[in-house]
């Protein structure tokens, strides 16, 4: 392989080239947002949003590569649930990963498979460290696009399906515009 690079936008978060952008919208997410009434209003009388888009650098998911993508969080809450990211866990589950803050504001939110949490604030120039065996997830709670770069061994792999069974064990919800963990009543039911 031969060295390359790829440009970043800071404002936008477009990746050029890239490889197959990824769209996530609700109807992605179904099942995943806490409040499903509002969950269906919203579906039957907005439409289903955009909630974010995934510009992967194209490379081979194999031992000894660097994979990095920008991930472009919208703005916007299911009742009082952050517009947020699926959350994965990696399937070699010490991989770790690190996030950099391009623009705007969110939380990168962390679960052991012990059900313990943690959360960081990442603004713009935040270097936010993933370490081995945490899932991973970011939150927008800002009013712009939440934009980050990120980056992880090529091996990782990703498990999604850990999350969208058992979710995670708190959620981050707005309380009187403060961002706050709360319990998750779901967590572990499947
Ligand atoms: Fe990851």
């Amino acid at each position: 392989m031969q060295p390359f690079a790829s440009q970043v936008s800071f404002s936008t978060g477009v990746i050029q080239p890239s490889g197959k952008v990824i769209e996530r919208r609700l109807s992605d997410m179904r099942g995943m947002y806490l409040d499903t009434a509002e969950y269906d209003r919203i579906m039957r009388e907005e439409g289903d949003r955009l909630v974010y888009q995934v510009y992967p650098v194209a490379l081979p998911e194999e031992p000894g590569q660097v994979l990095h993508c920008t991930t472009i969080l919208y703005p916007g809450k299911v009742g009082d649930e952050y517009h947020m990211t699926k959350g994965h866990y990696h399937q070699l589950r010490d991989r770790a990963e690190v996030y950099l803050g391009l623009a705007g504001r969110g939380y990168l939110v962390l679960q052991l498979e012990d059900g313990t949490i943690d959360k960081v604030l990442m603004e713009p120039g935040t270097a936010a460290y993933v370490p081995p065996n945490w899932a991973h997830r970011t939150c927008n709670v800002g009013d712009e696009p939440f934009i980050f770069f990120a980056a992880w061994p090529g091996d990782s792999g990703h498990d999604y399906g850990t999350i969208e069974k058992l979710g995670f064990a708190q959620l981050l919800v707005d309380r009187g515009g403060q961002p706050t963990l709360v319990p998750n009543p779901r967590y572990g039911q499947g």
